[in-house]
């Protein structure tokens, strides 16, 4: 069912997650790949999601988008607030069917998604030109002569030069930092209001993650488009980010301005990233490989926290007998940990 309603202006966020939660059925018995996530994206701000590997980031961004595979069973609410129409709406995306007219609308138009790995978004069979062109023939004009000169324009504001012979490539014939930036072309053409970047700079070289990143930035300001950024990379997160989503075994376990999680992290899970986080000297954007202990498999999991085993300041008694609620330690400051909770406050 379509829920529609008119909402006021007034802090609105553009995009509204509420209790996502995704299931996978496996042979061996449920896997709650997502459980229970929260988080709001504000307009023409970044978003980072980070968290090591397999703790729901992409299965999370992917939803937002309807484009996981079918054997994830996925409930709760993704309210977007469409601008489009002459008032303003909530649509929650969950409800629309996977390929409805209307969530085909918003895939691509309003809310485009690039990836780690750019051959995902791009067919080999075709010309970087001719997939681009086409999204814009979906989205925006029916015109083929200006959406060709749309697509060209993106591939120049993305830095790549010599447009026109470009534009009749196939993507073997780009380099992986020139695909990224194709894929980042074909994603902005359509001026989306939210850009889902999944780990989208990690194939690339350091050199060229920076001139990537650099680019995502400029055309946020440009065209003041929100991001929600799902990365590996605390130095990313600093960088780039607004707020920040600590995820960890399918649950956001911390969650702030980004100023606030680096000064003041509570969480005994952040803390060890932001401890394991390569010092300025160091390599900057190593990956997140160094807390002691291994990631639990989200399956068949007791109410508890799922950072326990690796957790030094664990309560015995207490953290491994019960669902772990969430405390806001301030207006804009959550934490899933024992360690603080509040008087009263539940699930
Ligand atoms: N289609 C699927 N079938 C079974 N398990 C899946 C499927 N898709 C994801 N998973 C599992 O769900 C968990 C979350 O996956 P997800 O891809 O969201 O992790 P992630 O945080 O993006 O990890 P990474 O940082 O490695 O990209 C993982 O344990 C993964 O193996
Ligand atoms: S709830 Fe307990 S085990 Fe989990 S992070 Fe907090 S102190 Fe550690
Ligand atoms: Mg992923």
């Amino acid at each position: 069912m379509t829920s529609q309603a008119s909402v006021s202006q007034s802090e609105r966020p553009l995009l509204s997650v509420q209790d996502l939660k995704i299931r996978i059925q496996m042979d061996n018995g449920e896997m709650k790949a997502v459980d229970g996530v929260d988080f709001d994206i504000k307009k023409g701000k970044t978003l980072g999601l980070v968290g090591e590997s397999g703790c729901g980031k992409s299965l999370t961004s992917r939803a937002i988008i309807s484009i996981n595979p079918k054997e994830c069973e996925t409930t709760g609410k993704i309210v977007y607030h469409s601008e489009s129409e002459k008032a303003l709406h909530q649509l929650d995306l969950l409800s629309l069917p996977t390929r409805s007219k209307q969530i085909r609308s918003i895939r691509g138009r309003k809310i485009a998604m690039i990836f780690q790995e750019p051959m995902t978004a791009f067919s080999p069979m075709y010309t970087i030109g001719n997939q681009i062109m086409e999204a814009i023939l979906i989205h925006r004009t029916k015109n083929k002569k200006e959406a060709k000169k749309i697509a060209l324009d993106m591939l120049s504001k993305v830095g790549i030069s010599d447009q026109e012979k470009r534009f009749d490539q196939f993507p073997h014939e780009f380099s992986g930092g020139m695909r990224q930036r194709a894929m980042i072309s074909m994603a902005l053409s359509c001026n989306p209001e939210l850009l889902i970047a999944d780990e989208p700079t990690t194939a690339l070289d350091v050199t060229i993650q920076a001139q990537v990143l650099e680019l995502m930035k400029e055309l946020q300001r440009e065209f003041g488009m929100a991001i929600l950024l799902v990365t590996h990379d605390l130095g990313i997160i600093a960088e780039m980010c607004d707020e920040v989503a600590v995820m960890y075994l399918g649950k956001i376990v911390e969650q702030s301005t980004v100023k606030e999680i680096f000064n003041n992290p509570k969480h005994p899970y952040t803390k060890g990233l932001l401890k394991s986080m390569p010092k300025l000297s160091g390599n900057r954007h190593a990956r997140l490989e160094s807390i002691e202990g291994t990631v639990p498999m989200a399956m068949n999991m007791p109410p508890m926290c799922g950072f326990y085993e690796r957790c030094s300041d664990r309560i015995d008694g207490v953290c491994n007998t019960q669902a772990v609620p969430k405390t806001h330690i301030s207006d804009n400051h959550m934490v899933r940990c024992f360690l603080y909770k509040a008087e009263g406050e539940g699930e």
